[in-house]
């Protein structure tokens, strides 16, 4: 093959190259020109799209606007007025900065540009079509700047075909839209595609623009967080555990007003829920980090998405901390699923007025003294059998320190004398009433978390109590196994579980914890080694030491159809009030479940009210 001499690329075929970085589809075009908007000063933006923004994206903005002898500049590469000097690139403060985006974007399309600065009586316009730039012309237009682009990637034949239909290259712009508009409260956004209005953001306070990034259901149940350290500023809301979804699709990170992707950040928003939400989930967020542009390298990626910390552990300890605390100092509880069904259409208006009359007179007056007048429904009680007396609670580890408060006669009225007026039913859920209303507990959910968290704080002090064996209680493994073993024999040990190879293929298990006693020592192990070999090979200290608190805790829980005594219930709802995290179970299901008197009332009035 003959060789060619090397050729300098002409600038048109230079922006088309850059513009296949930044401009990927027609949501991409949005961006750049509603950041340029922004950083305008603009206080109304609306974006018109036309066929999902293949026949037309305009933006319209009341912002500072160009003078007409800068026009052509602004189609010109590298020709911004966003940096004045080399080191201004180390302090980025503005959206835009490489001065290329109207360029790239001008040499894949047919762009038009109208401008008018506040102290000029007229307009100037001026046109690029792909690449040919042509002269200002007087206009007529308010202050402010109006960009059109039509014929999208009319001379990229590949990105062109890439494009998919008007609804999903719609939906791409709607939510660049919403993703640039959320650290932007003091402006107003509208977008409308073919003619009619598809979001609408009017000027409002920061939270209540932070909102719309969520649906309205999250919106009630979300927590504000805020924290500083001497530069290092982060606020923004983060949503209940209940909230967290399998994808990230609620999760927002700004810096400096700048949306960014960053697995160290997103790493840490799902550490402080550890514990709260299943494994694999993220939970819904919206961060706003603002730090001193020094500290922070924004010209990493052609799109500004990913940006470089100078020092990104500090970044991650601080995002943690900030959520985490919100999360503990937090009632978590999800509120309990809006009754439906044919059950509650067919109660009769009468009839609902008295079992809401009857229902009110029981919140009332079942405080402690026990109900007035029964119940109309009796669940069947397990309260006094004589299965239920002996305690199955371990009361006295590994924190002997909880207070009890255990009543000594037994209750008149179905565990309604205690502190924590509560009944069983069905030997599975705690019902007990609150100041609003009630709360349903699922009995194992809530005692797995509570000797979970009892556990960590015990094992902050020391190694738990263990027993040792008289006789070695010997099981085969696979080598496998012993590998794995040896690799957690140190965190074993503090856990009180001493186990030790014991000729070929054999381990013994040579001590144990006291609070397991009820358990089989070797069906315990051997389990631990199974699931070990699956799940634990590849995880951090930390988190090893989670499933295995985890798995102790879970075995030692209560467990569904396990009746309790008053005692062991009051016990159980005491230490409830005295551990974190309470309303989820390690494994980050809910323990507990919320029912005000306020839904109560509601959907009992459903109908013919
Ligand atoms: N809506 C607008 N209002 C006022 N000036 C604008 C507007 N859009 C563009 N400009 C001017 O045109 C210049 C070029 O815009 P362009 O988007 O190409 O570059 P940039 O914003 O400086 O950097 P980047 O390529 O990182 O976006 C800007 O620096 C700005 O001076
Ligand atoms: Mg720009």
């Amino acid at each position: 093959m003959s060789r060619r001499p090397i050729q300098q690329l002409s600038t048109a075929l230079v922006n088309r190259i850059a513009a296949g970085e930044v401009i990927e589809r027609p949501a991409s075009v949005v961006k750049e020109l509603v950041e340029n908007a922004i950083d305008a000063g603009a206080t109304q933006i609306l974006i018109e799209i036309e066929d999902g923004g293949r026949e037309l994206i305009r933006v319209i903005d009341d912002g500072g606007g160009i003078p007409p002898a800068e026009l052509p500049l602004a189609f010109a590469e590298h020709a911004t007025n966003k940096l004045s000097c080399d080191d201004d690139l180390f302090r980025i403060s503005t959206m835009g900065f490489r001065g290329e985006a109207l360029a790239s974007i001008g040499s894949v399309s047919h762009a038009r540009l109208q401008s008018r600065t506040k102290d000029t009586d007229s307009a100037y316009e001026i046109s690029n079509r792909g690449g040919e730039i042509g002269t200002p012309q007087a206009a007529a237009g308010n202050p402010g700047t109006t960009i059109e682009i039509r014929n999208l990637f009319y001379n990229t034949p590949a990105r062109r075909k890439f494009m998919k239909g008007a609804s999903t290259e719609f939906g791409h712009i709607n939510e660049m839209v919403l993703r640039l508009a959320l650290p932007h409260a003091q402006v107003g956004f509208k977008v409308t595609h073919n003619g009619r209005s598809a979001l609408d953001l009017p000027v409002t306070t920061p939270e209540q623009r932070l909102l719309e990034a969520w649906p309205k259901e999250f919106r009630e149940a979300r927590l504000a967080i805020g924290t500083r350290d001497a530069e290092i500023h982060i606020s923004g809301l983060v949503g209940l555990p209940e909230f967290a979804r399998p994808t990230g699709r609620y999760q927002y990170f700004y810096l400096n007003g700048r949306h960014i992707k960053d697995k160290f950040i997103q790493h840490a928003a799902r550490e402080a829920y550890r514990g709260l939400t299943e494994p694999g989930r993220y939970p819904a967020c919206v961060l706003m980090i603002e730090m001193p542009p020094g500290d922070v390298d924004v010209n990493v990626h052609p799109t500004k998405i990913e940006v470089r910390f100078r020092d990104s552990g500090r970044i991650h300890g601080l995002v943690m901390s900030a959520i985490r605390e919100k999360l503990l100092s937090s009632d978590l509880t999800p509120a309990a699923i809006p009754m439906r069904g044919d059950n509650i259409e067919s109660i009769q208006p009468a009839n609902r007025e008295d079992m809401r009359a009857t229902l009110a007179a029981f919140f009332k007056e079942g405080s402690t003294e026990g109900i007035a007048a029964p119940p109309p429904y009796q669940p069947t009680f397990q309260l006094n059998s004589p299965a239920a007396q002996t305690q199955r609670i371990d009361f006295s580890t590994p924190t002997a320190s909880v207070p009890m408060n255990v009543p000594t006669s037994p209750p008149s009225a179905p565990g309604f004398s205690t502190k924590h007026a509560a009944i069983q039913l069905h030997n599975s859920y705690l019902v007990a009433q609150t100041e609003e209303g009630m709360v349903i507990i699922d009995q194992h959910a809530l005692h797995e978390r509570v000797m979970y968290e009892e556990l960590r704080t015990r094992l902050m002090r020391g190694p738990l109590e263990s027993q040792r064996m008289l006789i070695p209680q010997t099981l085969s493994a696979s080598l496998r196994q012993i590998a794995m073993l040896e690799q957690i024999q140190g965190l074993l040990q503090r856990l009180g579980i001493e186990v030790s190879p014991f000729g070929p293929g054999t381990l013994a298990v040579q001590a144990f914890p006291t609070f397991l006693e009820k358990l089989d020592p070797v069906t315990f192990v051997r389990e631990l080694l199974e699931r070990g070999e699956q799940e634990l090979l590849d995880l951090h200290e930390e988190e090893i030491l989670h499933e295995l608190l985890d798995m102790m805790a879970c075995k030692a829980a209560v467990k569904a159809g396990d009746p309790l005594t008053p005692a062991e219930i009051e016990a159980l709802l005491s230490r409830r009030e005295l551990i974190d995290r309470s309303s989820n179970c390690p494994h980050g299901r809910p323990t507990t479940l919320r029912l005000t008197l306020n839904d109560l009332e509601k959907q009992f009035k459903r109908t013919g009210f």
